[in-house]
């Protein structure tokens, strides 16, 4: 019997239309231009509108990624949308979107993987393909991270954009994804979380106590060495050496921890895509906003190899290797 593959036949991406740079940030925390790009790569990020959310973030790029692959809303047979900040508590993001698309009746779902979002969305959408249960799925990372963002406090307010990206996927002899990779170890929470909930509770610190926590440094460590191994051990399930591989699309967090994944594959910058400059971390949205640019600035090529990796709270991190 033919294998089934999971092909990307189509991507999209939207950005709310406010940028707000790094000399904006200067006027609202003690930092500076000169900081944040030479710690992170970013010089700017999207902020979402008042009233914009990430409901309508994905359904731009999912729109968009449908018209690439030229296929209808209705003959979408599932949707896995990656984010950590629905719109409303239920329905989830996925139904809203759904909706909106005109594919009512199929199967729609979040994933909250933080930062992992996407690449764990993506590696559901690959099973349910490979299995035979579904011909076309949506696949979407949409944040709108900015809002809990405490604009106050410069270790992590300079760090975060809103954003999302979509992806097409579909059934076909032709790989298509060779593995997917997923991961989570919750022994990490308090390096990276946001701890307030509906069963929890809230506070009544500002935004009812809803501000990520972040412990930079570690985190930064954390994620240098999980990203290594995560590396070997794609390359492994998918029987490919680093060679293999033209381009890595990294997760937006961090230009050096980029770096580091780069220097690991034995990869030039140059077949590296960064947009990390542009969007600073945009959570779930990051992954499939990279690809999207790659796409469509003629960066990446049909039957080119995309490795895709992500690391994010929680921890969880996730890759998958893919032809393109
Ligand atoms: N502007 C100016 N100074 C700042 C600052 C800012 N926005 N944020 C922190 N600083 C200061 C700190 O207070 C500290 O001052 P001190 O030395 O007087 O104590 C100094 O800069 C260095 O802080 P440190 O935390 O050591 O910097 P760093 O080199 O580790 O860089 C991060 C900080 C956050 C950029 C980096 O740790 C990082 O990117 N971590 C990973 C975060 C991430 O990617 N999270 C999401 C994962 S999905």
């Amino acid at each position: 019997m033919t294998p089934i593959y999971s092909r990307i036949t189509g991507t999209g991406s939207a950005l709310p239309e406010r940028i707000l740079t790094n000399a904006d940030l200067e006027k609202l925390v003690e930092t500076s231009d000169e900081w944040i790009r030479t710690r992170t790569g970013i010089r700017q990020r999207h902020v979402a509108a008042e009233g914009e959310t990430t409901g309508d973030l994905a359904t731009l790029a999912a729109q968009r990624a449908l018209e690439a692959a030229g296929v209808k809303a209705s003959e979408i047979d599932l949707i896995v949308l990656g984010t950590t900040t629905p719109d409303i508590i239920f329905p989830s993001t996925a139904c809203l979107v759904q909706h909106r698309l005109g594919a009512n009746g199929c199967a729609a779902f979040d994933v909250n993987a933080a930062c992992s979002g996407f690449m764990y969305a993506l590696g559901v959408a690959d099973k349910f393909i490979k299995s035979g249960q579904s011909k076309k799925v949506l696949v979407i990372g949409a944040e709108t991270l900015t809002r809990m963002v405490d604009w106050t406090e410069r270790e992590t307010c300079v760090l975060f954009g809103d954003g999302a990206g979509a992806v097409v996927l579909e059934a076909s002899g032709e790989p298509g994804i060779y593995a997917t990779c997923l991961h989570a170890d919750g022994g990490h929470k308090e390096l990276l979380y946001n701890p307030v909930g509906v069963s929890a509770g809230f506070t009544d610190e500002p935004n009812h106590g809803v501000r990520i926590r972040m412990a930079g440094r570690e985190v930064f460590k954390v994620a240098v060495k999980t990203l290594d191994s995560l590396v070997d051990e794609t390359l492994q399930a998918a029987g490919m050496q680093e060679s293999d591989i033209d381009w890595l699309i990294p997760h937006q967090a961090n230009l050096r921890i980029i770096e580091a994944t780069a220097k690991r594959l034995k990869m030039s910058m140059d077949r590296v895509v960064v947009t990390v400059d542009k969007h600073a971390n945009t959570s779930s949205g990051s992954v499939p906003l990279a690809l999207d640019f790659a796409v469509r600035s003629g960066k990446v090529q049909r039957g080119q190899n995309l490795l895709l990796e992500a690391f994010g709270g929680g921890f969880t991190w996730a890759s998958a290797l893919l032809r393109y």
